[in-house]
């Protein structure tokens, strides 16, 4: 039986362009190549969640025009059951634009459209967490209905998983209703007020976080891994060395990956080596959801190095 995933979050059209330096205040540049590519972390990490074989229910909003047509058709392709997937009118659908320099580093600016109508419905919500492993959410949809969504599944005992990103501070009465929460450093940084930019600054802000009330913490730290805290300690998971193309959405395919194996039982060692490993596939391919690999590919890629205690 496949792990069941909920996900709650945005569906962005990434327009993306590809430009060999951003440009700085007042320079015109010539860019390389312009895309329409689906995108938005929440459709992202349900992507992310069915490429790793999991069932996936997708909560969100789309404007009712040929972008939301188009991140519809794009989840169903990936077996996503979007039957709570709304079509709002008079919003256009999310849109995010993205500027990917030729190292592979990127800027976003999302416009949040019909991202920003999301509404959580708690006795709809209950039925679609029924048999659920995981709801996994994000900070791109409203605060208030997010907070609503993890309320209810904690009450329901379905575990949350939850990325605040973008960051901004979580409210205290949701802090131990977090089964595993997944940062960047620059998140854990604004959330716990401390540095994490080592591994050993990441498993001191991992467990100030963890301090809160929440079981699993995961700081990722791009090239160099991430470090996984836990009520066994803390540990760091180096990442393969690869060449990066295009890092959108590498966060998004850690987590998918992640959860997938958590829903599954493996360990968390286990799950977060999942999750480095599937997300080192992720930066070198353009794109987000184009990006995401299947669990097989994930399977046939080269081993990280061991991880180290902390
Ligand atoms: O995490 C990557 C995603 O962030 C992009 O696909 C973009 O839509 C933004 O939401
Ligand atoms: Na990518």
């Amino acid at each position: 039986e496949p792990p069941q995933i909920v996900v709650l979050g945005s569906l962005n059209m990434d327009l993306v362009l590809r430009v060999p330096h951003a440009p700085a205040a007042g320079e015109t540049l010539i860019g390389h190549s312009i895309a329409n590519i689906p995108g938005g972390k929440g459709a992202n990490q349900a992507v992310s969640c069915a490429r790793e074989g999991a069932q996936v229910r997708m909560i969100g909003c789309v404007g009712d025009d040929a972008h939301g047509r188009a991140l519809r058709e794009s989840l169903e392709r990936d077996g996503i059951d979007t039957a709570a997937l709304r079509t709002v009118e008079g919003e256009p659908t999310g849109t995010a634009l993205i500027l990917v320099e030729d190292s592979g580093q990127n800027r976003i600016v999302i416009i949040p459209g019909a991202n920003a109508r999301v509404e959580i419905d708690e006795a709809a919500m209950l039925g679609q967490l029924q048999g659920a492993a995981f709801l996994v959410t994000q900070f791109e949809t409203p605060m208030d209905q997010i907070a609503r969504a993890i309320s209810v599944a904690h009450e329901a005992g379905c575990k949350v998983l939850l990325n605040p990103s973008p960051v901004q501070a979580i409210a205290e009465p949701l802090w131990s209703r977090i089964d595993t929460l997944v940062v960047n450093e620059i998140e854990a940084e604004t959330l716990c007020g401390q540095s994490a930019d080592s591994p050993q600054d990441a498993a001191r802000a991992g467990r100030a976080l963890r301090a809160k009330g929440i079981a699993r913490v995961v700081v990722t730290l791009g090239s160099r891994g991430a470090v996984a805290v836990d009520a066994d300690g803390a540990r760091h998971h180096p990442a393969p060395k690869v060449q990066a193309v295009d890092t959108t959405a590498a966060g998004d395919t850690f987590l998918g990956a992640l959860a997938v194996a958590l829903g599954e039982r493996q360990s968390f060692d286990e799950a977060v080596r999942l999750g480095i490993r599937a997300a080192a596939l992720c930066i070198q391919q353009p794109g987000a959801q184009p990006s995401i690999p299947q669990r097989d590919a994930v399977l046939q890629s080269p081993l990280p190095p061991d991880w180290i205690t902390l």
